[in-house]
Formats: C-alpha cells, structure tokens, sequence
C-alpha cells in the first residue's frame, strides 16, 4: 500500500517527555493514526527488526539503544505516505534535519535519532507487521 507507514518514537524521545509533541506534530501534519502501541523491544527483538543494518558499524550500539526503555510503535496513513512522513521526520542526521522537522526539534544525535520512518512501502508493510496484529489496526 502506498497510503502507509510505519513509525516509533524512540527511547530517547520517549525518556525526554516528548511522546506528545510527537504525536500531535504526526497528526498536524495530516496524517491518521491506524495503530498505536506503547511498547518495548528486547535486544534480540530490536536485532530482528534491524536486521537489514545487521552489517554495519553501529548495529551493536543501535540494538542496545532501541531495547534501552519504552518506544511508541504506530502505523500511519496518508496520500504518499512513506516519502511524506520522511520529509515530516528530516534527515537521519539531525545535524543535517531541515528546519521544522521533528528531528531537528527533538532529536539528540545519528543514533539518538527521536524517530523512525519505514523507508519502502515494502518495509512498511513488514515493519507494520512485526507489531501489530489485525485486531489492532483501525
Ligand atoms: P533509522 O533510519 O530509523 O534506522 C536505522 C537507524 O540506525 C537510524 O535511524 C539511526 O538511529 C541509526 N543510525 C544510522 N546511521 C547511523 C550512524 N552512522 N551511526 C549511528 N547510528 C546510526
């Protein structure tokens, strides 16, 4: 589908009380939310959802950082909406984030990043799936 994508805020947004801000910056932005968890990720859980970066230098570090306290997983739906939210969310670096994107508001560095954005409607898809069940998508 191409009206979906997946996101979490993540822990060092969540630890900083920005959970919020996030979550009405996403929903300003136009688009609705179809699923929301507040949630965590195990080390091994956060190796599978990685598992794509599983050769790169920061994969040890990025696994201990996303299983190091709750997230916020949800599913988003908007027109485009896998390159609309990336535009939303800024570049990886928030060094490098445009003016008004929520990493440039709320995130701390590469890694400590605040946000996820699936990058493919495929990978939405599957990241979509990897935490919510049918039950709970509205
Ligand atoms: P995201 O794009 O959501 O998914 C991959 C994550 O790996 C990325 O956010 C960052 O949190 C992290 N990451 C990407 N590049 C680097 C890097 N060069 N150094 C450390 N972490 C990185």
């Amino acid at each position: 589908e191409t009206n979906k994508t997946f996101t979490m805020i993540k822990p060092d947004a969540v630890a900083n009380q920005h959970i919020g801000a996030i979550l009405n910056k996403i929903t300003q932005a136009g688009f609705k939310i179809v699923a929301l968890k507040y949630t965590s990720l195990s080390p091994e859980l956060a190796g599978k959802f990685y598992a794509v970066h599983a050769e790169r230098p920061f994969y040890k570090d990025l696994c201990s950082f996303m299983s190091s306290g709750p997230i916020v997983a949800a599913i988003l739906e908007k027109d485009d909406a896998v390159a609309s939210f990336r535009k939303l969310i800024g570049a990886t670096n928030p060094a490098q984030a445009e003016e008004g994107t929520i990493r440039k508001e709320f995130a701390e560095s590469i890694e400590k990043n605040a946000v996820h954005g699936s990058d493919s409607d495929e990978n939405a898809q599957i990241e979509g799936n990897f935490f919510f069940s049918a039950f709970e998508r509205f």
